[in-house]
């Protein structure tokens, strides 16, 4: 190999190498859950029992024992995302509280939980 060849080679390695450091990076980092996905996804499936505001009095509420959780409480709030993540996930057994895993992904959990964050202080 001549010189200019080594220094293509070289050239084109340390490129790669930034590029496959950058894509890793960006596959670590969390991306940033999307609002206004999240409030459609609520709007969409949380509204009926939740209510708009997340109270916990949605239309469908009424008729529901015990009844939706208001997510607006403290001691919602105060709960960790994972904890929340798994009771939408997964539903809460002996509620109507439905798991969501077939309906929404897991980058939409995280939205529709950013967007129920944003609830606590309405
Ligand atoms: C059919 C009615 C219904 C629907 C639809 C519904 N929920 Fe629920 N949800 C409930 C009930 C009931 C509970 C449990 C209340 C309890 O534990 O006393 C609950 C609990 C929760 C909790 C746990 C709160 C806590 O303090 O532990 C979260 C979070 C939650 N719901 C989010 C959602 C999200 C997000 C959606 C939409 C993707 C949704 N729910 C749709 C009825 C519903």
């Amino acid at each position: 190999m001549n010189r200019r060849a080594a220094i293509i080679v070289v050239l084109v390695m340390a490129g790669l190498a930034v590029w496959v450091g950058d894509v890793a990076g960006q596959r670590l980092k969390q991306p940033k859950p999307d609002l206004d996905a999240g409030e459609r996804i609520y709007k969409q499936n949380c509204v009926n029992c939740h209510g708009t505001s997340g109270k916990g009095d949605g239309a469908a509420a009424e008729k529901l024992n015990p009844k939706p959780a208001d997510l607006t409480a403290l001691a919602t709030q105060a709960k960790k995302d994972a904890e929340l993540l798994e009771v939408i996930t997964f539903g809460r057994p002996g509620t109507a509280m439905p798991g969501w895993m077939r309906e929404i992904d897991e980058r939409e959990m995280r939205d529709v939980l950013a967007y129920i964050r944003t609830l606590a202080a309405k």
